[in-house]
């Protein structure tokens, strides 16, 4: 009986490559260093945000608040409109305005918010130099890239793989919205029609994340 087979060498080359490939993804690393991990989020923070689009620049104002299950992003398009995105963990949102306009829209997803560790997973890519500050980077199922600072671990910068940017102007961990903020105004309830989407996938990639470009911003 022999003891050969025919598929020995092209095992011997499967053993070879991936000999290769794990000693590449060693190498990009320090001898017995662990990559870096994203910081969870903090379960409650305030944040302003310089968004930019393709030149479409926006400031958000966002109030993540996982123990109350809430997110909102309060979005000024530039010298524009003012608008209010607000997220629930049941999976309903409101967008409105609440001006004389009254402008209001809901959506119902499957989702939640993003969870404080939404980052688990991400693949590390390296340091890079973002906004002034050294950066470790990940990035997360081919949609973000994210950006945190390595000397405070804050994060700095983030990009959508649509190639819409969020810059971190402040950070304030802790900070939470007063309940009395987090009202849905009454023409929400009078006049709203579900908003019926083609991009509920993208949607549901992007809640919490303030990616409410003018796709996924549906009033
Ligand atoms: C926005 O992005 C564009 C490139 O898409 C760039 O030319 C421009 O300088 C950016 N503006 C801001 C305020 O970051
Ligand atoms: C989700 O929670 C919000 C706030 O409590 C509420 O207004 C909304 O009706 C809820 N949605 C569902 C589907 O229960």
């Amino acid at each position: 009986m022999s003891i050969s087979s025919p598929s020995s060498p092209a095992i011997h080359v499967q053993v070879l490559v991936t000999f290769l490939l794990f000693s590449t993804i060693a190498a990009s690393f320090t001898k017995g260093e662990e990559p870096p991990k994203p910081t969870p989020w903090p379960e409650q923070f305030h944040s302003l945000l310089v968004m930019n689009y393709s030149g479409e620049v926006q400031l958000i104002d966002l109030w993540y608040d996982w123990p109350n299950g809430r997110n909102f992003n309060i979005i000024q398009h530039q010298l524009g409109k003012l608008s209010y995105d607000l997220e629930w963990n049941n999976g309903t949102s409101f967008f409105y305005t609440l001006d004389s306009n009254r402008e209001c829209s809901s959506a119902q997803l499957e989702v939640g918010i993003l969870r404080p560790n939404w980052l688990d997973g991400a693949t590390y890519v390296g340091q890079r130099q973002v906004d002034g500050f050294l950066c470790y980077v990940w990035e997360k199922a081919e949609f973000i890239t994210y950006y945190e600072d390595v000397v405070t671990r804050r994060p700095v910068h983030w990009v959508f793989y649509t190639g819409r940017a969020a810059h971190v102007m402040t950070f304030e961990v802790g900070a939470a919205l007063e309940d009395a903020k987090w009202q849905v105004p009454w023409y929400c309830f009078e006049k709203t029609t579900p908003v019926i989407r083609d991009d509920v996938g993208r949607t549901i990639m992007h809640r919490g994340l303030v990616d409410t470009g003018t796709s996924v911003f549906v009033v």
